[in-house]
Parts: C-alpha cells; sequence; structure tokens
C-alpha cells in the first residue's frame, strides 16, 4: 500500500527554497489537517497562516519577547531570532482552543491538534513539499501568542514551516522493539 511507504519515507526539511507556494495549496493541506480525529467534534485546531510580509508580524513578535526576556541582547542575537519567521515561504502556526466539555479532557483535545499537524505533514509530504515542526520558548510565550492573536490559555502545537525543500533530514530508522510490547 503506498501510504505506507509515503509515510515510512517522511523526513522533516531542513532547508527550504524561496518558492512560494499557492493558497490552493495551502488550503488543501489545511483541509486535511481539520480531517483529523476530533473527539466530540470540537474542531479545537486554529491555523495561522503567515506568507510574506505577514511573516514579520511572527519575526516582530519573536524580537519583543526576546527583548522582554534579555533587554540588554545584541543585534546579531535578535537578527538571529528574526531570521526564524523566514526559514520557509509558508509558516503555519497550529494552535489549540480548549472548548470545556464534559466528556473531552483538555489533553484529548491537544491530541487532536497533533493528530491535524500530522495530517498536514504528511499531506504536504505527498505532494512533493516538506515541512519543519517547531516550538521551542516562543510557543510558549504570552507576547508571541498576543501577537498572534491568540489568547493566553491557548496553546501553539507547533509552528510549521511549509516549501519546497533544499535539504532534507535523512529519514529516521525506527526501532519497534524498543517501544512495542506484544500481549496475546
Ligand atoms: C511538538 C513538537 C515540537 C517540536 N519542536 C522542535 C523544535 O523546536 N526544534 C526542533 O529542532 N525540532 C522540533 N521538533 C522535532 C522536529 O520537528 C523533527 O520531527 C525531529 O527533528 C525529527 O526529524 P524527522 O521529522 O525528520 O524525523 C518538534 C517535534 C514535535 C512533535
Amino acid at each position: 500500500m503506498q501510504i505506507l511507504e509515503t509515510i515510512a519515507g517522511r523526513s522533516s526539511a531542513k532547508k527550504f527554497g524561496d518558492h512560494g507556494l499557492s493558497i490552493e495549496t495551502i488550503e488543501g493541506l489545511l483541509r486535511c489537517a481539520a480531517r483529523a480525529p476530533d473527539h466530540g467534534l470540537l474542531s479545537p485546531w486554529r491555523f495561522i497562516v503567515l506568507l510574506d510580509e505577514g511573516r514579520k508580524v511572527f519575526a516582530d513578535a519573536l524580537e519583543s519577547a526576546l527583548r522582554r526576556r534579555d533587554p540588554a541582547v545584541d543585534a546579531q542575537t535578535v537578527e538571529r531570532e528574526r531570521s526564524k519567521a523566514f526559514r520557509s515561504p509558508a509558516l503555519i502556526v497550529v494552535a489549540a482552543v480548549i472548548t470545556p466539555h464534559p466528556k473531552v479532557p483538555e489533553i484529548e483535545q491537544i491530541a487532536a491538534v497533533g493528530a491535524a499537524v500530522e495530517n498536514l505533514i504528511i499531506a504536504a509530504h505527498g505532494q512533493g513539499l516538506a515541512t519543519m515542526w517547531k516550538t521551542g520558548g516562543a510557543a510558549y510565550d504570552p507576547t508571541v501568542k498576543q501577537a498572534l492573536g491568540l489568547a493566553l490559555q491557548d496553546h501553539i502545537v507547533g509552528f510549521v514551516h511549509v516549501g519546497v525543500p533544499t535539504e532534507m533530514k535523512p529519514v529516521r530508522s525506527v526501532d519497534l522493539d524498543a517501544v512495542t510490547r506484544w500481549v496475546r
């Protein structure tokens, strides 16, 4: 079955080219993301798509967060931090917005958003694109959440870079025995 080879052959991109993605392509990926399993059909995922100048919003937020953490930070470190926003032509921030629900605890809603990210990643890979799923301190920083229009209680599950890769990570080998116990 070809889908097994597609999934097993995925790896993250290390670097992306400048080649932009069409809105239709990105919408296709987001439709796949939003088809993830969803207990209670709460649609806990939110997608913030940063393209072109839109990535500057994220760069500014990264810089503000860094300056708040370290007011004496040097210009080179600031530039390095800002450059994270421009690693790829498209940056999709995937967040979890939790709806209080008697049968669907928060962890299940976050897990659903993780599944949405994976759907997005596999969909991109299936089309010859590549992704890089990042988080880091910025994902938990209130300045960054605010700049992206999120509430403090929302969770940033990933900054997903998407584009045409120019350099890929090698495909990891899997040691199933280390993580599997069979009971029969
Ligand atoms: C929730 C989550 C957050 C991650 N955050 C980072 C990150 O901030 N920086 C990073 O280098 N890799 C991060 N990764 C891991 C990479 O996306 C990647 O999966 C890992 O380097 C393994 O490479 P591969 O995807 O090619 O197998 C994260 C993965 C997950 C699931």
